[in-house]
């Protein structure tokens, strides 16, 4: 009887989503600033899955921020719901992704947009060999479960390579990608 209760249970579990237990840590500040550490003189960049916008306190001065978000974070955030495929209209230096990529559903997808974006990307990812366990990650909320290659693999076909790698910083892989074609490593670009 218990086992049917418990397997009953399991099949009535639901993972949550994240704007069920949306919550904001200014331990991720660590990471946030671990990954600003990657930026190069890029004169724009866009946050994606801004939260609280805390990249700006470690943005160089004179940098154009741009932060988007499934809801408004500010009255400058750029809204758009990944999970229903809405990308900012926009062209930057770089795009930055902390503490994001594991709450999007279609990887591929939004990889892709980001190469259309900009020619290089920062992001935070907690691949499964720092976060194992399938039911940990869902109770989370998180929808991509990619190992360390899986997540290149998807980032190279999207036209990006691994060009730096930081320390591991609280369970997330640090990690800067670059297009191979990029012609000019010091120009600005930024257009609506
Ligand atoms: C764990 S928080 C990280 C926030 C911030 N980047 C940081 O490092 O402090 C995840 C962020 O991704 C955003 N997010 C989650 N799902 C999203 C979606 N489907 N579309 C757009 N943003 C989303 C959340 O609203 C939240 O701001």
């Amino acid at each position: 009887m218990i086992r049917s209760l418990l397997s009953r249970l399991r099949r009535a579990w639901r993972p949550p989503q994240w704007r069920e237990i949306e919550h904001f840590d200014e331990q991720w500040k660590r990471r946030i600033k671990g990954l600003a550490y990657l930026l190069d003189q890029e004169k724009s960049v866009l946050d994606l899955g801004c939260g609280r916008m805390w990249l700006r306190e470690f943005l160089p001065d004179g940098t154009r921020y741009f932060c988007c978000d499934y809801v408004a974070r500010s009255p400058e955030t750029i809204v758009c719901d990944f999970n229903r495929n809405e990308f900012p209209d926009l062209r930057v230096d770089v795009c930055f992704v902390s503490g994001c990529l594991e709450y999007v559903e279609d990887v591929d997808w939004f990889l892709g947009r980001i190469a259309q974006a900009s020619d290089r990307l920062i992001l935070s990812y907690c691949s499964t060999e720092l976060v194992p366990g399938l039911p940990g990650r869902k109770s989370l909320a998180w929808k991509s479960h990619l190992s360390h290659d899986a997540l290149l693999a998807k980032a190279e076909a999207a036209g990006f390579q691994l060009c730096a790698r930081g320390e591991d910083i609280d369970g997330n892989e640090m990690l800067k990608f670059e297009k191979p074609s990029r012609q000019n490593p010091t120009g600005s670009q930024a257009s609506k």
